[in-house]
């Protein structure tokens, strides 16, 4: 090797070597081993059968009886409740559901979550299952038609989805032109929403409601937004260190090519550590789908008014970049470094049980058990570790997680692990710097985003998203002429305005 493809890659080690310089060096790692060794699955459960019936409700306000049908998978119809009514001005029955904590607007074959016995199975499989033996790149393909791929489905998979990898010049160009230190995810959401425009011809508003009609043109929608995102992900990274956006090689797969971008400084003999590669690459398929979590229903309630498909996308990345649902791994690693050391431990656990604070990465809304991806994560920590070096809060993580599932307030509560105790970490050892975080997770995510948009379009029941709400203002008053209105101190008006010390420079010039 010439001296010069040598210096890149000398390089792209350099960084490792920077990044990771808070680790304990590592070991040698074994190339042959399998970076997951089989695990038990969670608990096997039966499926509910058919729930089929009527229910009887009795309005105790009027005396009436209502039926109102149950369906097989034991749903009734919200509008079925209309019909509830005291009278004329009542317009019926509503549910109230802040949160959408017991409302299913989609009937999905895509995923399915049992909280209590912490199952997560994508069109069947269990994660444990696929994260052992599967690639993303073959998750992605059974998350989005339904099957796992034959060997030429799978190579015609990954050749579409080489095929699109590349970005246009001026998407590159904007992502260039935002501020150094922008937030990868803000760069993200900028850069899908612009693609809507690089792409015409797959918009709705543009060429007709029934362009998605084609399977052709959904399939090329499909294998461009996964073709693209790790490219457009890696110019967000490569713009926070100050560098200029690397070609998207095609002789990789999926994940390598997404390392060879960040590392590679386009030295084209560059590989990625397989090892590390592969934990990535399990790591993408934990994270590739859940349900109607706050991004996915994001994704179909865009798309059911028609949107173009990337407009849908960027809508349900700008909700995962909420600090509620995809950043709270990055808490978890604060948390982590203010405890510090093991000893400290007991204390900071009062601290929680007296409600000074949360014990970031534990308790989920669905899971009521150990994550299922959690299991996982902790596994491959090991595993990164065994390459990059150890990390010394794993020891603090390991102690806290002791001591917390067996205590009493936690175990009354039932709150367990979840996918983001662990995963911080393992990205930390990898040289990712915080807010880059969400990013990991918002690129394999593109798979369960586009299954739930194919399958809106093709449900029947699909309408635009519309929910209701229960009015509470004033019910109806007149307009009165601006000076004969009455003043309330205690109405809610517009408040102070923060001026900064350079606008009041300003202001206090003349010619304002
Ligand atoms: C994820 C989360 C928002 C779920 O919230 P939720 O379903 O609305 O659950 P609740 O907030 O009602 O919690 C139920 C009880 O457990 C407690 N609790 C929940 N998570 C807790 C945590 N991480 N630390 C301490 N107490 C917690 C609540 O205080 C509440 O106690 P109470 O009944 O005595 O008032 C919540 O568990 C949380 O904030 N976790 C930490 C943040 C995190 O890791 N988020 C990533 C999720 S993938």
């Amino acid at each position: 090797m010439s001296s010069t493809s040598e210096m890149p890659m000398v390089m792209a080690g350099g960084r490792l070597a920077m990044l990771t310089a808070h680790l304990v060096p590592s070991t040698e790692p074994n190339d042959h081993a399998p970076v997951l060794e089989p695990q038990s699955l969670s608990a096997a459960i039966s499926p509910p059968g058919n729930l089929k019936g009527t229910l009887t409700i009795v309005d105790e306000r009027t005396g009436k009886r209502y039926q109102v049908e149950v369906s097989e998978e034991g749903t009734v119809k919200a509008t079925d409740l209309k019909k509830i009514s005291t009278g004329k001005n009542d317009k019926g029955l509503k549910l109230y559901d802040p949160g959408y904590l017991n409302t299913a607007p989609v009937r999905s074959t895509i995923c399915y979550i049992d909280g209590d016995e912490g199952i997560l199975r994508y069109r069947g499989y269990p994660i444990e299952e696929l994260a052992e033996k599967s690639t993303f790149m073959e998750t992605a393909y059974l998350i989005m038609y339904g099957n796992l791929p034959s060997e030429s489905q799978l190579a015609d998979w990954e050749f579409a989805i080489s095929q699109h990898s590349a970005v246009p010049q001026g998407v590159l160009d904007i992502i260039q032109s935002m501020p150094h230190d922008a937030h990868p995810m803000g760069v993200l959401v900028s850069a899908i929403s612009a693609l809507s425009v690089f792409h015409p011809d797959a918009n709705p508003a543009l060429r007709g409601l029934d362009v998605y009609n084609s399977k052709q043109v959904r399939d090329k929608q499909i294998a461009r937004i996964i073709g693209k995102i790790t490219t457009i992900a890696a110019a967000a990274y490569l713009r926070m260190a100050g560098r200029p956006p690397v070609l998207p090689s095609n002789h990789l797969s999926y994940t390598e090519n997404f390392l060879y971008m960040l590392d590679s400084f386009a030295n084209r003999s560059y590989k990625p550590n397989p090892r590390l590669t592969r934990v990535l690459d399990i790591i993408f398929i934990l994270h590739a789908e859940h349900e109607m979590n706050c991004s996915t229903s994001t994704v179909r309630h865009l798309a059911s008014s028609g949107v173009d498909v990337y407009t849908a996308i960027a809508g349900g990345v700008g909700a995962l970049y909420g600090p509620l649902h995809g950043g709270a791994n990055e808490a978890v690693l604060k948390m982590l470094s203010e405890i510090g050391s093991v000893e400290n431990i007991p204390e900071f656990i009062e601290g929680v049980k007296a409600r000074k604070r949360k014990l970031s990465g534990f308790g989920h809304r669905v899971y009521k058990n150990y994550d299922p991806r959690a299991k996982v994560i902790r596994r491959l920590a090991e595993e990164v570790f065994s390459i990059v070096g150890r990390d010394p809060l794993i020891e603090v993580a390991v102690a806290l997680e002791k001591v917390a599932l067996s205590d009493e307030f936690f175990i009354k509560r039932r709150l367990y692990p979840n996918v983001d105790f662990y995963s911080g970490l393992i990205y930390r050892a990898m040289g990712f710097p915080p807010e880059y975080f969400t990013v990991l997770f918002a690129i394999p995510r593109m798979a369960g985003y586009l299954a739930h948009w194919r399958e809106s379009l093709d449900d029947p029941d699909t309408k635009i998203m519309r929910p209701q709400q229960v009015y509470t203002g004033e019910w109806l008053r007149h307009y009165t002429p601006i000076h004969q209105r009455p003043v309330s101190s205690n109405a809610d008006k517009l408040g102070q305005v923060a001026v900064s010390n350079a606008s009041r420079r300003r202001l206090a010039g003349s010619g304002v």
